[in-house]
């Protein structure tokens, strides 16, 4: 049994007073909800007020990046335990924000799964093409291209605390979602890469997240398809009606 995963993405979004209470306002709105495990992904200055307003409630608490390194030298940077300190249980991995704006590679992808994974923490990994690649018929090559990057070397059994967000760039805050055919095809493109890499049965247990423009109005279609197994919410997730209809869905 795959376990559904509905995920909001805050980006850059909210400081700790707006966050508060909006993750308050979705702690309310989800707590208890057992067939879908709920997650907030807020900036790294909210994680105090946002793992205070959900506290004791089923709704978990992510990360939007991560470093490799324990300590030291690397301004700007965030280490797993600091993440844990503040109550993670989740980050986001290999973004395409990141990927395309701060020259996040499948190298450095690798480092942060990798150490995130050993610190204990799940990861949410994101891989996704964009629309030249789309174009150039070079999708599934770029989606096995960086699952095997983000993977490589990493222990079959480490994989339940993995999620993978299939994620296409042309599809990210654009108001364009792919259609429940296209994100369901890609999705299967990433569980066959995985099958390759780890075997059937860890491929079957994965849960693969679509995201890109998912709100209310295409998340039931979306979710309906064999290969999503929940959702990796931009903009919607900023409201908690829209949010909690995605998770309803
Ligand atoms: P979007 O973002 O839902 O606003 O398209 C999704 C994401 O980037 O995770």
């Amino acid at each position: 049994m795959r376990k559904y995963v509905i995920a909001g993405n805050w980006k850059m979004h909210n400081g700790p007073v707006a966050a508060k209470e909006l993750a308050s306002a979705i702690a309310k709105k989800n707590n208890g909800k057992t067939t879908t495990e709920v997650v907030i992904c807020v900036p790294f200055v909210d994680l105090f007020a946002a793992e205070e307003a959900i506290r004791g409630t089923t709704v978990k608490l992510g990360a939007q990046n991560v470093h490799w390194e324990e300590k030291g030298a690397f301004t700007g940077e965030i280490s797993v335990s600091m993440l844990q300190e503040c109550g993670v249980e989740y980050v986001i991995i290999g973004h395409s924000e990141r990927r395309q704006y701060f020259g996040e590679t499948d190298g450095t992808v690798a480092k942060r799964v990798a150490a995130a994974l050993k610190g204990g923490l799940k990861v949410i990994l994101c891989v996704g093409e964009t629309l030249e690649e789309r174009e150039a018929g070079k999708t599934i090559a770029v989606l096995v291209r960086q699952t095997k990057a983000a993977l490589n070397g990493l222990a079959g059994d480490t994989m339940k605390n993995v999620i993978i967000a299939y994620e296409p760039v042309w599809a990210i805050g654009t108001g364009k979602t792919a259609d429940d055919k296209q994100a369901d095809e890609g999705c299967g493109v990433i569980r066959d890469a995985v099958k390759d890499m780890f075997g059937a049965s860890v491929a079957q247990d994965m849960t693969i997240q679509y995201g890109g423009s998912m709100k209310p109005a295409n998340a039931k279609a979306l979710l309906a398809m064999p290969n999503i197994d929940g959702g990796l919410i931009g903009g919607a997730a900023l409201n908690c009606d829209d949010f909690t209809a995605i998770v309803d869905a």
